[in-house]
């Protein structure tokens, strides 16, 4: 006997059917609400509203656990590698050796993008933000690969997941270089995803490159760790933008340009900006009296989450990776880490923190961590949207596939002036 809820709007009552999960909250299906009671329901920001069905990502936010189709970050993180995840979130099973080694292969080789997109990029001033830049080049993607824009068709949207995976970090380090006026490094096949990616971005024409492991292995994590979050506002934005039938390069681009806002994945870039403009611990209660102050705009940047009322497991295992680069580069006692740890212990203390449950988040000590590796901020969110595409591309594909699927189309509760007669400009007084 599956569950029904029932909810009485203007005296009708209707009976609604509740659906399980594998784990996590029931959901109220609310799809037959409006044909039975003729009302809406009202949720700005979702914060009460599942969007879909998936299998990808679950979040248990009070308890702080992260699963990729079940498997804890923790262990992705320690035991595998990005490419191992890319293929668990489109498969949605850990590949055996052979189908490992077949998906690197294949994403290897489509890390080149068509020569032509060189050109797209002298049309930019030098000090355009990258991600102005990405999201041009990702959309005009799909002004090249015509023969994996079908949709409908299941073989072209793996070859555009492989693309846009592939293509992303080749894109990303093409930005770079063009802000700082070096001429582009193409990619290597013999190198692994992140060395490959590190290489493209510091590697010059005049001198051997040697990547360094603890950075490659360090971005690696990172990547895993950004890979996906459930239905987050860039990957809504990626889905709505699918419903429509869009071509998949267009909807990694619509998802790129949601990351950039500073209460997402541009949360990295100012929580850094954030660190440098405290400066040093003795200013950190200032700033920690700011962020509490109602009168005051200034939010603490890295810090609370819509869904983590606990600490965000991504930010533990990111903090980790901050201590082995800069230990790689003896900066053990970087000022900013003394910063954001002082930071986050008197936050952690405090009753305003406490009582809005509001914990790092990954924003917090990512900054730290590449602006060490010698990223300048505004390649922050950058290098969460090169990690984010597997997340975004694997949800849209899920759409896709799901039989349910139809445009999202949301309605609204309609506050503005009832009708009224037109009055000539003459009579307008
Ligand atoms: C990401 O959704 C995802 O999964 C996103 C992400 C992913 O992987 O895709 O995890 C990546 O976007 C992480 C979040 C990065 N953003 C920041 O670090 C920016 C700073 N944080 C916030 O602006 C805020 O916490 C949000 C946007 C992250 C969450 O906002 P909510 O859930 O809408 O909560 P809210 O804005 O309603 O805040 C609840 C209360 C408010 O106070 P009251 O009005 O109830 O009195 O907490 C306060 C807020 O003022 N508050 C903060 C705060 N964040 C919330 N106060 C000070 N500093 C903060 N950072």
């Amino acid at each position: 006997m599956s569950a029904t809820s029932s909810i009485t709007v203007d005296g009708k009552q209707v009976e609604l059917p509740v659906k399980k999960g594998t784990i996590g909250p029931d959901v109220v299906d609310i799809g037959k609400l409006y044909a039975k009671t003729g009302a809406f329901t009202f949720d700005p920001g979702f914060t009460s509203t599942a969007s879909c069905e998936s299998k990808i990502t679950y979040i248990d936010g009070d308890e702080g656990v992260l699963l990729y189709r079940g498997y804890p970050i923790e262990q992705l993180a320690e035991k595998g590698d990005f490419l191992e995840t890319c293929y668990l979130m489109l498969f949605g099973e850990l590949p055996t050796e052979a189908q490992k080694a077949d998906f690197d292969y294949r994403v290897t080789r489509h890390t080149m993008v068509h020569d032509q997109m060189n050109r797209f990029f002298s049309g930019f001033r030098r000090d355009a933000h990258p991600m102005a830049v990405m999201v041009a080049c990702v959309g005009a993607l799909s002004a090249f690969y015509h023969d994996s824009t079908d949709i409908s068709d299941e073989q072209q949207r793996m070859i555009a997941s492989i693309r846009m995976i592939a293509k992303m970090p080749t894109l990303a380090a093409m930005a770079y270089k063009y802000s700082i006026g070096q001429p582009f490094v193409y990619p290597k096949n013999e190198l692994d995803y992140t060395s490959n990616f590190l290489r493209m971005c510091f590697a010059v024409p005049c001198e051997e490159f040697q990547v360094n492991p603890v950075f490659s292995k360090a971005l690696d994590r990172i990547f895993i760790l950004h890979a996906d979050h459930e239905q987050n506002a860039s990957t809504s934005t990626v889905r709505l933008a699918g419903s429509s039938g869009a071509n998949p390069f267009a909807c990694i681009a619509a998802g790129i340009a949601c990351l950039w806002g500073p209460a997402h994945g541009g949360a990295n870039e100012a929580a850094l900006k954030m660190l440098m403009e405290i400066g040093t611990p003795d200013r950190v209660d200032a700033y920690v009296a700011k962020a509490k102050d109602k009168s005051d705009p200034f939010r603490l940047m890295g810090f609370g989450h819509r869904v983590y009322k606990n600490y965000d497991p991504r930010a533990r295992l990111m903090q980790a990776t901050t201590h082995a680069v800069l230990k790689e580069l003896g900066k053990q006692d970087d000022p900013l880490l003394e910063v954001a740890v002082k930071l986050e212990e008197i936050a952690l203390k405090d009753e305003y923190f406490i009582e809005k449950k509001l914990y790092p988040n990954i924003d917090f000590y990512s900054g730290i961590t590449l602006k060490a590796m010698g990223f300048p901020t505004d390649m922050f969110t950058v290098l969460f949207a090169v990690a984010r595409t597997v997340g975004w591309i694997a949800q849209w594909a899920e759409m896709i596939e799901d039989p349910s699927q139809k445009i999202g189309r949301p309605r609204q509760l309609y506050i503005g002036p009832d009708r009224r007669e037109y009055v000539s400009l003459e009579q307008r007084g």
